[in-house]
Formats: structure tokens, C-alpha cells, sequence
């Protein structure tokens, strides 16, 4: 039987359920052993995904477009300056092409709104690689790392520190969903989103776990398991010099990593400014798993790619026949 993911978007991982998302990290987890196994999987043979970047990528572009090799299907890269959307056709009529040719489209866009056009003409699913609001596949390859660390996730405690954003978003999406508690340390709590502030309150009420917005970066920090961070100007944003200013007692570095759980991690989604959101020291040193992240980009794409495209996901008790 089909999996209820075949033919859906990615927008969002509120687009996704617990059960999904679930199946979604068991099926990455199963990918990766039999990657490391060599044991290839064609299960997209003849199958291609078009891939939209308004936006520079490196993890995101690589990840995705070795994840189609690897599964027996192509790739095709598309910039603004390659394609008719940068001299105005719409983005739905874009998205209507590409659905008589493509099997998915992986865009990576400045305007949430635009991947909400996109699906909506799309015939086929529509999966976002960043956008001004949200960055769910980061988010996803973030939980499998976290998982692969501790065991687990039920009773740890991730803590974000620095500028609230859509990899924070998507974090805040999926943190207390998962049994942890979320800590979000910026010095503009009022600038988190409402919207996903409100449903992540009744996630945290609904799973028994904490969450908690602060100014404070050592009350984010303190006792945390995690301690997560990205770049203080994203891209596409205007620098703002007295805002870098608030941010610099959130950097992770020694000090702060002093009042975390002895033994805690430490996590960036990657590209990172050595010195600026986080210290050189604690950037290379024994606690960073931030390539760990990167890798783990690969893995849970094609998870996303098989499942969304084919309606398959793997599970360990598929393993023993593999
Ligand atoms: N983390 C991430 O999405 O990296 P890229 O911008 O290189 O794709
Ligand atoms: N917040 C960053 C993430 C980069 C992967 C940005 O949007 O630039």
C-alpha cells in the first residue's frame, strides 16, 4: 500500500503529522545504513526533480541533487537566470510546466507566499528548500542528528540562541512535537512569529514538555542538552548594525557552553561566521556534530524524495529483506 505522503507538499512540517513525520526519520535512518552498506536504492529509476533557487545553497543543492542520483533518478538545476520566471512568466504557469515534465519541484524561494503559488498549480509535489519563513528539511535532518547522539529525544533540551529565524521557525515547528523541551534564547522575543508561537504553546501543553522565549541567552542555555545557532544576518536581509550589537552575548562559545548539561552538543545548520554567532573554539572543537547536520541533509532528503514521490518509506523491519 501507498503511504499517505505520496503526491504531498512540503511547505511546512505542520504539513506533515507526528505518525508522518516519524515514518519520514525511520525511512532516513534506513537510507543512510544501507548507503554506508553500499546497498543502492533505485527506487526513483527515471524519475526527476526540478530544482528552483532564487538563493545561493551548498548543502541544499548537493544534497538534494546526489540524492536523485543515488536513487536512480536526475536532477535539474534552475536559477532565476536560467529560467523564463526571472523575466516574468508567473510562477504558476512555472509551475505548471515543470509538472508535465518533473516528477517533484524543490524550490528554495526569498517569499514563503511564493511556494504556496507554486503548490497550488503544481500537479506534483512541491518541497521547500528555504524560504524567508521556514526551513523544514534543515529541521529534519536536525532531529535525525539528535536522535543518532542521545537515543532519543523524549526529555532532552534544545536551546536556539540568536536571531529568530526560518531555521528557528521550523525548530519551533517540530521541537516540543517530538518530547523535548525548546528553549528559544534572541533579544527580540517579540519578533517570533505569533502564529507558530501559539501552535507550538499547544504542542509543548499537549506533549508535557517546556518552552520558553527569552531575552536571557544563559536562561536559554542553562541545562540544555542542545545548543543550536545560525548566522545573525540570513540571507537576503539587510545588516543592521545595533542589532548584531544585542546579538553578541548570544554567541555560543566556552562560557555559555559552561552552564549547558555536561557532555552537551553542539549544533548549526550550516554556513557558519566563526566568531560571530559561534566561537572558532567551540566551532572545531569536540562537541560540534555540525557535519554530522550536513550530512544528514542527504539521507533525509531521500526519505522525503521517496516518499512524497514514490509513497514509499523504509523501516528497520524492511531491513532483513534489503
Ligand atoms: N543549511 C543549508 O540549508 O545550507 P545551504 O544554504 O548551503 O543549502
Ligand atoms: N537563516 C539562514 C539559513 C541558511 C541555511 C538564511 O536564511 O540565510
Amino acid at each position: 500500500m501507498k503511504h499517505s505522503l505520496l503526491g504531498r507538499d512540503l511547505l511546512a512540517l505542520a504539513d506533515f503529522s507526528d505518525t508522518e513525520l516519524l515514518d519520514i526519520l525511520e525511512s532516513a535512518a534506513e537510507l543512510k545504513s544501507r548507503q554506508k552498506r553500499q546497498k543502492p536504492q533505485s527506487l526513483l529509476t527515471g524519475r526527476s526533480l526540478a530544482m528552483i533557487f532564487e538563493k545561493p545553497s551548498t548543502r541544499t543543492r548537493v544534497g538534494f541533487e546526489v540524492a536523485m542520483t543515488q536513487l536512480g533518478g536526475h536532477a535539474v538545476y534552475l536559477s532565476p537566470r536560467d529560467t523564463q520566471l526571472g523575466r516574468g512568466e508567473t510562477t504558476a504557469d512555472t509551475a505548471r510546466v515543470l509538472s508535465r515534465m518533473c516528477d517533484g519541484i524543490m524550490a528554495r524561494v526569498y517569499d514563503h507566499q511564493t511556494l504556496i503559488d507554486l503548490a497550488a498549480a503544481a500537479d506534483v509535489p512541491v518541497i521547500n528548500g528555504l524560504s524567508d519563513r521556514l526551513h523544514p528539511v534543515q529541521a529534519l535532518a536536525d532531529l535525525l542528528t539528535v536522535r543518532e547522539h542521545f537515543g532519543s529525544w523524549r526529555g532532552l533540551k534544545l536551546a536556539y540562541l540568536g536571531d529568530s529565524n526560518n531555521v528557528s521557525n521550523s525548530l519551533l515547528e517540530v521541537i516540543n512535537r517530538m518530547g523535548m523541551d525548546f528553549a528559544l534564547g534572541t533579544p527580540t522575543p517579540q519578533a517570533v512569529d505569533a502564529s507558530l508561537l501559539a501552535a507550538a504553546q499547544a504542542t509543548a501543553a499537549r506533549t508535557s514538555t517546556r518552552l520558553l522565549i527569552t531575552a536571557d541567552p544563559l536562561e536559554a542555555a542553562r541545562d540544555a542538552d542542545i545548543l543550536y545557532t545560525d548566522v545573525w544576518t540570513s540571507m537576503g536581509q539587510a545588516v543592521d548594525a545595533a542589532y548584531l550589537e544585542s546579538l553578541q552575548p548570544f554567541q555560543i562559545n566556552a562560557e555559555l557552553l559552561a552552564v549547558a548539561r555536561p557532555g552537551a552538543k553542539v549544533m548549526h545548520c550550516l554556513p557558519m561566521h566563526r566568531g560571530e554567532e559561534i566561537s572558532a573554539e567551540v566551532a572545531d572543537g569536540p562537541r560540534s556534530v555540525v557535519f554530522d547536520q550536513a550530512e544528514n541533509r542527504l539521507h533525509t532528503h531521500k526519505a522525503v524524495l521517496i516518499a512524497t514521490m514514490a509513497g514509499v518509506v523504509l523501516s528497520r523491519a524492511q531491513r532483513l529483506a534489503a
